[in-house]
């Protein structure tokens, strides 16, 4: 039944005539969908507070009903998030929206975002439905979602691909059953801009005007279009932008935020919105999220990518460096990136660190400089160069691991040859407060080895369900990043991550920093019966 205060709300602008464009991240939702960019509890909390930081005005953290550790994870971004939305997804089932409300409720502004697919595709070979039983589904879904919450999102999931007609019917169900969001996905990442231009015209004309609501595009990469798509979306109308950082996302990923904010940043002269995004956390966010995953960046990635602003053609030097706008159309400073040199050296002190990392905008306590101050001494002695990405580095690793650790490496030695089965031995030496264990182990290979060892000290089963490497920096001695998924109790999966000139330490840090968060989770996690550990459902609902 249409709630009676639509009447009321019908105006004709639809809020269009503000340029204020919202920005809507799904960096833990679609952007975690796509393979190996999962993250855990404590990365999703973390990420979630950069993302705050960075200015976006919602945060889709995830989908509650798909598992206990994604409920927990969007319960836990709800309950750390002070001043941005929070959003949690949902199909339309009552039991999807309601275990969505359990988590998003305890945001300072939860939002529900109930989707289901609208395309006779979908219907046919998905939902087996016709499209009268959908229209029933849409509006029985928004209705209970919009009882429970006062912002409500819905989506028509394959929106592009839909009849247009039809699709404004769904839409003119969802607004009078009280959404206050109309997203409308181009979920395959099929249309073109032309088009696009064409079927928001084509909306905006069939369904009546709404001074409260909000249209929002989604838009995938397939064709490389997303973000061409979103700003033919806004020129069009529309006042919501989805997207993720560094353009992850299901397939090809989603458009991405750094490219759709700088554009419109750059292009002030001919798109005329803007939004709340603080365009200097754009790097820190994106280095970040490439921490957490371990999924790099491709080099040639608009802004946020390593050769994004390096120029290497003489011609194009020599015009940058006599005037930097002869070939950068915006600076690096502008997205918060630091430049590309030489900064310190094993002979700076403490102030010339904090001073270098206040230029690049980290506010440093003295804490986190006695903390990163012996990191950076201990890495200069290593490195010829250090750059500013590696001061981030050490940062975001001393961040990451969060003050006093449960266990330390203290010492690691590893000896490997060919042809010999196992081909590595690893001796290593572990802290625990005041006492030293060490303990020897062999494996397949350096780092197989330094975590058997590992783990005959802490004496904790668990697997290696996922594992890579990175350069952070240039050259031959360029700071390795490991990222490793670490499963323990045959179901849970903790991030490990660290840093290091010399990759086999890196790779047995990371593994300690995985175990220290497992001993932090620990208590938390009693057996079923005692306390919260509740049946994981069987399967991650599919369809999205
Ligand atoms: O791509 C898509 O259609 C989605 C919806 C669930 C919003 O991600
Ligand atoms: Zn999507």
């Amino acid at each position: 039944m249409a709630r009676e205060a639509t009447a009321v709300r019908k105006k004709p602008s639809r809020g269009r005539a503000s340029n204020r464009i919202r920005i809507f991240d799904t960096t833990l939702r679609d952007g975690e969908q796509s393979p190996g960019c999962s993250m855990d509890h404590f990365q999703k909390v973390q990420m979630a507070l950069q993302l705050e930081k960075l200015g976006v005005d919602i945060i889709e953290a995830g989908f509650p009903i798909a598992s206990n550790d994604e409920f927990e994870s969007v319960r836990d971004v709800a309950k750390a998030i002070t001043k941005t939305s929070v959003a949690g997804l949902s199909r339309s089932a009552r039991e999807d929206i309601d275990r969505c409300w359990e988590a998003v409720r305890h945001a300072k502004k939860p939002r529900i975002h109930t989707f289901i697919a609208t395309s006779d595709i979908h219907l046919k070979h998905k939902l087996k439905m016709t499209r009268a039983e959908l229209l029933k589904e849409i509006a029985a879904s928004v209705r209970h979602a919009r009882k429970l919450c006062k912002d409500v999102e819905w989506s028509a999931e394959d929106a592009t691909r839909s009849d247009w007609d039809f699709l404004a019917e769904t839409v003119k169900i969802a607004i009078e059953e009280g959404a206050t969001t109309i997203n409308l996905p181009d979920t395959v990442g099929y249309i073109i801009p032309s088009e696009f231009k064409r079927f928001w015209e084509h909306i905006f004309e069939k369904v009546p005007s709404y001074d409260d609501v909000v249209f929002s595009a989604h838009c995938h990469d397939d064709l490389g279009l997303a973000v061409a798509n979103s700003i033919v979306a806004i020129e069009s109308g529309v006042r919501q932008v989805e997207c993720t950082i560094n353009g992850i996302g299901e397939r090809a990923g989603n458009a991405s935020l750094e490219e759709f904010v700088m554009a419109i940043a750059t292009r002030r002269d001919e798109l005329n919105y803007r939004s709340g995004v603080k365009t200097r956390e754009i790097y820190p966010t994106s280095r970040l999220l490439t921490s957490m995953t371990g999924v790099p960046v491709q080099p040639n990635k608009a802004v946020v990518g390593k050769n994004a602003f390096a120029h290497e053609a003489g011609i194009h030097q020599h015009g940058v460096i006599s005037k930097a706008i002869t070939y950068e159309i915006m600076t690096p400073k502008s997205v918060g990136r630091p430049s590309n040199t030489l900064v310190l050296g094993k002979h700076s002190g403490r102030a010339g660190l904090r001073k270098r990392y206040e230029q690049l905008g980290f506010k440093m306590s003295r804490e986190d400089i006695t903390a990163i101050y012996p990191r950076f001494i201990d890495l200069a002695d290593k490195k010829k160069e250090v750059y500013d990405e590696d001061l981030i580095a050490l940062l975001q690793q001393n961040r990451a691991e969060g003050g006093e650790n449960y266990y330390n490496l203290e010492f690691l030695q590893v000896t490997s040859s060919t042809g010999t089965q196992p081909a590595s031995t690893a001796t290593v030496k572990i802290r625990q407060g005041e006492a030293e264990f060490s303990e020897v182990s062999q494996g397949n290979g350096p780092v197989d080895a330094a975590i058997n060892a590992i783990c005959r000290v802490v004496g904790i089963e668990c697997r290696l369900a996922d594992f890579s490497v990175n350069a952070v920096t240039r050259g031959r001695d360029a700071l390795a990043e490991v990222n490793m998924m670490v499963e323990f109790d045959g179901d849970l999966q903790i991030a490990g991550h660290a840093t290091s000139p010399d990759t086999v330490e890196a790779g047995a840090k990371a593994f300690v920093n995985a175990v220290n968060k497992f001993k932090l989770t620990e208590d938390m996690r009693k057996p079923a019966g005692k306390g919260r550990k509740a049946k994981q459902p069987a399967e991650r609902p599919r369809g999205i």
